[in-house]
């Protein structure tokens, strides 16, 4: 169901007591506040029940940053969708650039890890998005359409209905060089168009497409107010209530 969405991703910041803290600050400055928007933050595995928890989680959807792509066993250090389930946690963002590159996940083992998610009631939220040089080689398109398609267009349109996606161009990523509304709502139409051809027009247009990259308090309301873009996820500016309220506060 294609909804407005600001989702915080605070990567590995925040010690647990640091994260409950910001956690309970935000569902303060949320309490007796209208939205237009649902808000999700996506903390480290060690603090998702915690923080679940500690605010009222109908105005706050709490997401893991990632989980595994087996269902249990003897994987040291892995912590199964299962697991993110059992702790409240809603979301499961999949497939960040960040664990593309540095920890080699590929479109197969993403693939694993949806479908997992989905079979625990976790709502992924699925990132995608081209590198500096796709981009400067106008290989961006072809870029997001394969990372769609090699991870996602097996799911039936029922499973697929469940996904959010993020587009988030590499190079705008922690860089504050954020792409323009123009890019974000070109790329986003095209990434809605892709899904119409697969799925058709009405699951496509009830895909909630986020933007990633160097969103913050000066451009959220520009960017959210294209037509296929449909909220952001934050990194840097969802580290602190006084940055990340704007922002949610923008649609
Ligand atoms: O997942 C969101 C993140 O990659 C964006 O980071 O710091 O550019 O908002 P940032």
């Amino acid at each position: 169901m294609r909804k407005n969405i600001v989702a915080g991703n605070w990567k590995m910041n925040k010690n647990l007591q640091e994260g409950v803290e910001l956690a309970k600050e935000l569902n303060e400055a949320l309490k007796n506040k209208t939205v237009n928007c649902d808000v999700v933050i996506g903390t480290p595995f060690i603090h998702l029940a915690s923080v679940v928890n500690s605010v009222d989680t109908t105005r706050i959807g709490v997401a893991a940053q990632n989980c595994a792509d087996k269902e249990s066993g003897a994987y040291t250090g892995e912590v199964s969708a299962a697991m993110v389930a059992s702790t409240g946690a809603k979301y499961v963002i999949l497939g960040h650039s960040e664990r593309r590159a540095y920890y080699h996940e590929t479109p197969e083992l993403l693939k694993e890890k949806v479908k997992l998610a989905l079979a625990n009631g976790l709502t992924p939220i699925f990132c995608i998005g081209e590198v500096l040089e796709e981009r400067e080689a106008n290989k961006h398109f072809e870029v997001v359409k394969s990372q769609v398609e090699e991870s996602l267009f097996e799911l039936s349109p029922e499973d697929f209905s469940k996904i959010v996606l993020a587009y988030e161009p590499v190079w705008a990523i922690g860089t504050g060089k954020t792409a323009t509304a123009d890019q974000a709502q070109e790329i986003h139409a095209f990434i809605r168009k892709t899904l119409a051809e697969k799925y058709g027009q009405e699951i496509a247009d009830n895909t909630s497409i986020l933007y990633g990259g160097s969103a913050n308090a000066g451009n959220a309301k520009e960017l959210f107010s294209n037509p296929d873009v449909d909220g952001g996820l934050i990194g840097g500016a969802s580290l602190g209530v006084d940055k990340f309220m704007p922002i949610i506060e923008a649609f």
